[in-house]
């Protein structure tokens, strides 16, 4: 049966507003999702006020500053800062994004922090991506062959290997998969555009020579064909990547092959 409400247990309550800097006349207001496996509570939305004078341009520099001089309890993934390692992926002003690409004087304030949406939460802007991660582990993200090893490498001429170009660039922050509905309420057994995306980096690999295995491995009412080319993949791609175009290039190939 269909459920209308939210379960009690995660309804989003109003969380504490901390102090503001004393002295700091250019401040910015952020709302930051928190929720604490540990104590029993509803999730709630913390108010904090930034020092922009004493903080870098990017929502990454502004949640990095607020552990550091407000709540070091804040939890959130982050590595590179430079939109490289897809770590610091969440949900920035209602669109799926990179903190550390994202500069906070293009959101309105008070600009407003969530997890990336329908996954489960570790803590506070921390997602359980183990089901992400076993679907892309699921595609087999490298070169197969049958033919001998050769002595040097595998060549690839520049025609096959500009082909990867819009694949190989996918730093698998997962703000496409968590931003398609499909993958939403499907994402048991819908693969979703980050892995769809890599699963054609690898078809459409000339070094690789299991693009039969490849195709049928996804020829399934759900693994593939749950894309309903809704486009909020593309719309929401941080890399500029377009994963719904892919797709249509991984069902196409399903259909030329029984030509
Ligand atoms: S195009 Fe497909 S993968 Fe992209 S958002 Fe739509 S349904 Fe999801
Ligand atoms: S296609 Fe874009 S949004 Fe999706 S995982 Fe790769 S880099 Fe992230
Ligand atoms: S910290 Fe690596 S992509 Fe943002």
């Amino acid at each position: 049966m269909v459920e209308l409400t939210l379960p009690k247990n995660s309804r989003i309550t109003e969380g504490k507003t901390w102090p503001r800097a004393p002295k700091s006349t250019h401040l910015t207001e952020f709302k930051v999702y928190r929720w604490n496996p540990d104590d029993d509570a509803n999730p709630k939305i913390d108010t904090y006020y930034v020092d922009r004078d004493d903080c870098g341009p990017m929502v990454l520099d502004a949640l990095i500053w607020i552990k550091n001089n407000i709540d070091p309890t804040l939890a959130f993934r982050r590595s590179c800062r430079e939109g490289v390692c897809g770590s610091c992926a969440m949900n920035i002003d209602g669109t799926n994004t990179l903190a550390c690409t994202k500069a906070i004087d293009d959101n309105k304030a008070p600009v407003k922090i969530y997890p990336l949406p329908h996954q489960p939460v570790v803590k506070d802007l921390v997602p359980d991506l183990k089901n992400f991660y076993a679907q892309y582990a699921s595609i087999e993200p490298w070169l197969h062959t049958t033919t001998a090893t050769p002595e040097k490498e595998w060549k690839q001429s520049h025609t096959d290997r500009a082909k990867l170009d819009g694949m190989y660039e996918c730093i698998l922050c997962a703000c496409c998969s968590t931003s398609c509905p499909s993958y939403w309420w499907n994402s048991d057994r819908y693969l979703g555009p980050a892995a769809l995306l890599q699963a054609n980096r690898w078809v459409q690999d000339s070094r690789d020579e299991a693009t039969g295995e490849r195709l049928d491995n996804l020829e399934d009412p759900f693994r593939l064909y749950r894309c309903h080319t809704i486009m909020n993949c593309s719309k929401a791609c941080p890399k500029g990547l377009n994963p719904a175009k892919e797709i249509a290039t991984l069902k196409k190939a399903l259909v030329d092959r029984q030509l």
